[in-house]
């Protein structure tokens, strides 16, 4: 794998990244991240994404012992490092901050110091069917993390809930899982957001059904707003998800991905919808227009 991974602002290569089995990002995967990609070369929507990871740090408890700046810094030598940026090729960063390295008890006075990882490789986009044809989903049995345990809201290292739910919808076939929250609502898929429309009107679940509120999930709602396609949170059942006129999921690595089928269950006409082509083809305009100006 071409990957450079950056551990406390050194540079290493992948056979050489390694941390302490006491890292308790290991131990109890008592950590958080976050994923950014780059379009041309520039990592999009930057700030958003620290703004996201100080937050999820707050609900943990956890300060960053690094600036924003010097974290950016530390992202673009280690895509600098990885040979990418400068070919034509973007990359997949992914920025982990753990509680750090300590003795094995859940008392954090134990790690004095954050250990902070930057993971730079290729960029994949998702495969061009997905795009032109739609995925299936599966609706899995796992639920959602309650707010009141591991709050999705937190993007958390401690990721055994979205991984679960995801391998049952592999065991399915399905290219992601639905999951619900434990009031049998529609909450988000294991690794990205879930949108529907309905009547013209696209429709996500708010932040109250217990999902990560995804960066591209908010961009998109901008995106929508200066386009004059109407957006907006509303609680889904079940129903709403089979009854949808057309579905789809958004993440930072895929962008918008349309969903034609859930488990048994063919959504609207079974093709990609027309409003998600208009949503994905005005999101990735926006976003080279943002890149070739800054990355805010
Ligand atoms: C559980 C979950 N929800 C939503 C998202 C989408 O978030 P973003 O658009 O910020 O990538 C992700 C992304 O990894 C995720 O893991």
């Amino acid at each position: 794998m071409s990957a450079m991974v950056n551990i406390n602002g050194r540079l290493l290569d992948t056979e050489h990244a390694v941390i302490s089995v006491f890292d308790h990002g290991f131990l109890y995967g008592e950590g958080i991240y976050e994923v950014v990609r780059t379009y041309d070369g520039v990592p999009f929507l930057f700030d958003r994404h620290m703004r996201r990871l100080r937050n999820s740090g707050a609900m943990i408890r956890l300060d960053l012992p690094v600036s924003d700046v010097e974290i950016e810094r530390r992202v673009l030598e280690t895509i600098a490092a990885a040979g990418l940026g400068t070919d034509g090729r973007d990359a997949y960063i992914r920025i982990l901050v753990t509680r750090g390295v300590g003795e094995i008890t859940y008392d954090p006075a134990a790690c004095p110091e954050p250990s902070v990882v930057i993971i730079v490789k290729p960029h994949v986009d998702a495969p061009p069917s997905a795009y032109a044809n739609g995925v299936m989903v599966s609706l899995v049995g796992v639920l959602r993390n309650h707010p009141g345990t591991v709050n999705p809201l937190i993007k958390s290292n401690n990721l055994l809930n979205n991984a679960l739910g995801h391998q049952e919808a592999l065991r399915k076939g399905a290219f992601e899982a639905v999951m619900r929250n434990y009031r049998g609502e529609i909450a988000e898929c294991s690794t990205a957001n879930i949108f529907i429309v309905k009547d013209g009107v696209v429709i996500t679940p708010p932040s109250d059904a217990g999902l990560l509120m995804g960066i591209t999930r908010e961009f998109l709602f901008e995106v929508a707003q200066e386009i004059g396609v109407p957006m907006r949170e509303q609680v889904l059942q079940e129903a709403d998800l089979f009854g949808a006129d057309e579905c789809f999921l958004t993440s930072t690595t895929r962008e918008l991905v349309p969903i034609v089928r859930v488990d048994e269950h063919v959504i609207g006409s079974g093709t990609p919808g027309r409003i998600t082509a208009t949503l994905l083809d005005a999101f990735r305009v926006r976003a080279r227009v943002l890149v070739g100006g800054s990355t805010r």
